[in-house]
């Protein structure tokens, strides 16, 4: 999708299409009964005017993600009119365009529409903000996971060409078309991930996605390196091992680093990612029903390796490594066993009560590599947990931190990135689960708190190292399609990380 900017009067832009967001401004107060109820986010007196009749006949309300498509508004040179509802203007923001431009694309494209111009509202937001929001919301619309369609080339349906039309001359031209360009880099590596996660567990192995993750730090000149078994023992990852050893399918250790010069040599970023292609259970096989959702299972390491894409396209002065542990769990003969111990790298040892709790073991050793290579901070994303879906829904991720101040500086991320993830906590109480008759720990518990389980576990492998993990188990695949983006992967954390990762720029 090409982009570009315009500071053209919206009424005098010739396009298929022009958008514009309108608001709820009603009041419950009775005294205010005159004020207009639904505002139109334009100061163009062309586009008040042809969008009057339609909105005092109450056919447009401003609720949230309601669309209204008018041919030949009269005043306008566009060919159409499309008015989105961004629902109540006092709760309006930035979070909320993305999604309306998300909407705007997937209304518009499903109509054959190929391009559009979308109208920056002109007091809701920032302008720069209100770009980089609408910039990352229609990529991220425009994205279809019907990949293996045989007839998805007729049926293609994309918008090729965004204008994003700014209001006024007041504004500072290059850090425009700065913001625009940072959108547009953190929306096509959020859609990188979303393509990682789309495909299914024979079109990505733990092989291929190591040779696409070097594919792509070729392509943005960053270092990558990926490892296979031998590293895997050499490296004594015992608990990483204890899961890959049943799979025909070799696994990939796959390290990706970002060291620009400038960057403080005091803060050193570890990014974690599970990247289990296929999750069976292994031997503790999960029933039938649903299971070809588990493909979805390397969604944390692909969301790693689109923050990388991001980090080294937006260069921030900040060093950051990313450790993705990619295997299948398989059944077989050569799979570990229920009662099995593995010795981790850290030298803990681990009794498997479960072998379908095995992203904690992966993510073990992949934590005790990162604190090796150095780092000072690590955050892990993984599809760990069916608990987090019990506790949290297919709405929010699960945060999870071992350290406030880290904490604040994610949910501050968090907040700018617009992403939904709700804290959980780790108090020493629910450590008393993670013992064992024969080892240092067990890798499952009892199903209560099941969540919280899993990222006590891990925190024994962060150590003393300031640490974060999110469990994104029912946030990383859409369960059904929302009017801003398609059913399938989500791209969750990827954006909440490229923000996180900024601030610690020196
Ligand atoms: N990959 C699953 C978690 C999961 C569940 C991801 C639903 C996406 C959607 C994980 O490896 C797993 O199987 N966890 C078990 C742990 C249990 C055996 C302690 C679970 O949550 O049931
Ligand atoms: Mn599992
Ligand atoms: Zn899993």
């Amino acid at each position: 999708m090409n982009t570009n900017l315009s500071s053209s009067v919206p009424s005098q832009l010739e396009t298929d299409c022009l958008v514009v967001v309108v608001l709820d401004r009603s009041e419950k107060d009775q005294s205010k009964k005159d004020k207009p109820a639904v505002t139109v986010e334009s100061s163009d007196d062309a586009v008040r005017e042809a969008v009057k009749d339609v909105i005092s006949s109450a056919e447009v309300t401003g609720k949230a993600f309601e669309t209204t498509l008018l041919h030949r508004p009269a005043g306008l040179k566009a060919k159409r009119l499309l008015l989105v509802g961004g629902g109540k203007a006092k709760t309006f923001s930035a979070a909320e365009l993305r999604k309306l431009a998300g909407t705007a694309v997937r209304t518009l494209k499903s109509k054959s529409i190929r391009s559009f111009a979308f109208v920056v509202p002109e007091t809701a937001v920032p302008a720069g903000q209100g770009l980089r929001a609408i910039v990352e919301g229609a990529f991220v619309g425009n994205f279809d996971p019907g990949y293996y369609k045989s007839d998805r080339n007729e049926k293609d349906q994309k918008i090729d060409a965004l204008t994003i039309v700014v209001h006024g001359d007041a504004h500072d031209a290059k850090a425009l078309e700065r913001a625009m360009q940072a959108g547009r880099i953190v929306a096509e590596s959020q859609n990188f991930t979303r393509d990682l996660v789309n495909e299914p567990s024979n079109r990505m192995t733990p092989t291929i996605m190591a040779e696409r993750a070097k594919k792509m730090a070729a392509e943005v000149g960053m270092n990558c390196e990926t490892y296979g078994a031998d590293k895997i023992k050499q490296l004594k990852m015992g608990a990483f091992w204890g899961v890959a050893q049943g799979s025909d399918e070799p696994p990939a250790l796959i390290v990706l680093r970002y060291d620009p010069v400038g960057a403080a040599d005091k803060i050193h970023l570890g990014l974690v990612g599970k990247a289990v292609t296929f999750d069976t259970g292994g031997i503790s096989i999960k029933p039938a029903d649903g299971m070809e959702k588990m493909k979805y299972d390397m969604a944390g390491g692909a969301t790693m390796i689109g923050v990388m894409r991001a980090i080294a396209l937006l260069k921030p002065k900040v060093k950051v490594t990313a450790v993705i542990c990619a295997t299948e769990n398989m059944p077989s003969g050569k799979a570990q066993k229920p009662g099995d111990v593995q010795i981790a790298m850290s030298g803990k040892s681990i009794e498997i009560i479960n072998t379908d709790a095995e992203g904690r073991l992966v993510l073990a050793d992949g934590l005790s590599y990162a604190r090796q290579l150095g780092c000072t901070h690590l955050v892990d994303a993984a599809t760990l947990t069916g608990a987090v879906v019990v506790a949290l829904g297919y709405v929010n991720a699960g945060i999870f931190a071992s350290d406030d101040q880290m904490y604040e500086r994610f949910a501050n991320a968090n907040k700018q990135a617009g992403e939904k993830m709700w804290r959980l906590p780790l108090d020493d109480e629910y450590k008393d689960n993670l013992k064992s008759n024969i080892a240092d720990m067990v890798n499952a518990g009892s199903r209560w708190g099941g969540a919280i389980f899993a990222a006590m576990f891990l925190k024994e492998f962060a150590e003393d190292t300031p640490w974060i993990h999110l469990d994104i188990a029912g946030t990383a695949w859409m369960e059904e399609a929302k009017p801003w983006i398609a059913k399938g992967p989500s791209g969750i954390a990827l954006r909440s990380l490229v923000e996180f990762v900024k601030g610690w720029e020196s």
